[in-house]
């Protein structure tokens, strides 16, 4: 068996590939290109990809040995899943083990925003600490305030657990219930737009869909307070950049936290990097050790058994192993 793996994961994942397979590793720090995958995956009987690394019907038709396609993220809006399906190739994700770590980082954000964490630092850093200020950096209250939380899934159910931690009240929207989250944090299911009216922070956890992609745009903004603030760890596109950057510029919300932008990264001259009440982060909401390991064991782990014609842990489309 022979495995492309498209960038340096950890250890625990490349040995379990090694035992098992030959490996073929980009060990450049930058993705490659479509070519180098191109070339990488030459031969492979599996890819395991990263969230840089477009896939889709034409990569595939380039490398017709590969069966599986292991994403090293629980998102997976970089490979055509049908795609893939339609030549019996298995799309495997990385779930559950990022859920607390990515929930951490969500309530970090919004911490950090509101409690202009970023801001402080950024200005005794550049040595404007003269005294203590009384109208300094001042920001919304975290403990007691309204969350909006949109995608009330593992994640969601995650950050409403902190939320609830800090005495705040919890709204969400979903196409579904999420009873355990009602019951365990007080969480109320309203449609979304009472969601971001009502809400002190909104903090974003869908997947990036057809039908989320650009799902926070100018209306949207509009309906949420001024005093509001904006957290995004899902991807990039749910939330228009431009929209976005018009909103904070004329005051239509209060702040942003984004671990996620569209484009990632920004443009350096992007006006989001140097705005005030706004932190961006390069989408870095599952990067603990711990987490990172145990998404490459799952990634690893989920082309082993595929190749070896056994269930994979976290398939998405578990049909095509059933083809003979
Ligand atoms: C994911 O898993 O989809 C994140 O964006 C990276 O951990």
């Amino acid at each position: 068996m022979k495995v492309a793996v498209t960038r340096v994961i950890p250890e625990a994942g490349l040995a379990m590939l090694r035992a098992a397979a030959d490996v073929a590793l980009w060990d450049q720090s930058e993705p490659p290109s479509r070519a180098d995958l191109v070339t990488l995956g030459r031969g492979c009987d599996g890819l395991l990809t990263l969230l840089t690394d477009p896939v889709d019907g034409d990569l595939l038709d380039e490398l017709p040995t590969v069966r599986v396609v292991s994403n090293f993220a629980v998102g997976f809006d970089n490979v055509d899943v049908p795609a893939c399906t339609a030549r019996g190739v298995a799309v495997c994700t990385t779930p559950d083990v990022l859920t607390e770590t990515t929930a951490d980082y969500a309530f970090a954000l919004l911490m950090a925003v509101a409690r202009r964490v970023v801001d402080g630092a950024r200005s005794a850093a550049a040595g404007a600490w003269k005294t203590w200020e009384p109208m300094g950096f001042l920001g919304p209250d975290v403990h007691g305030a309204t969350v909006g939380i949109i995608g009330m899934g593992r994640i969601g159910s995650a950050v409403a657990a902190r939320a609830h931690g800090f005495g705040m009240r919890i709204l969400y929207a979903d196409s579904r219930p999420a009873p355990d989250a009602e019951a365990s944090t007080g969480a109320e299911r309203r449609d979304i737009d009472h969601v971001l009216r009502e809400s002190d922070f909104v903090t974003l956890h869908v997947p990036l869909l057809a039908e989320t992609r650009g799902l926070i745009g100018t209306r949207e903004l509009k309906l949420m307070k001024p005093t509001a603030t904006l957290i995004n760890t899902s991807r990039g596109p749910v939330v228009q950049t431009q929209a976005l950057v018009q909103a904070l510029q004329e005051g239509t919300i209060w702040g942003a936290g984004l671990d996620v932008t569209d484009p990632e990264p920004l443009p350096a001259d992007s006006p989001l990097l140097s705005m005030a009440r706004v932190v961006i982060t390069p989408h870095i909401a599952s990067a603990s050790e711990a987490t990172r390991a145990r998404m490459a064991e799952l990634a690893a782990a989920n082309v082993i058994a595929v190749l070896r014609g056994d269930r994979p842990p976290r398939c998405l489309n578990p049909e095509v192993l059933t083809r003979g």
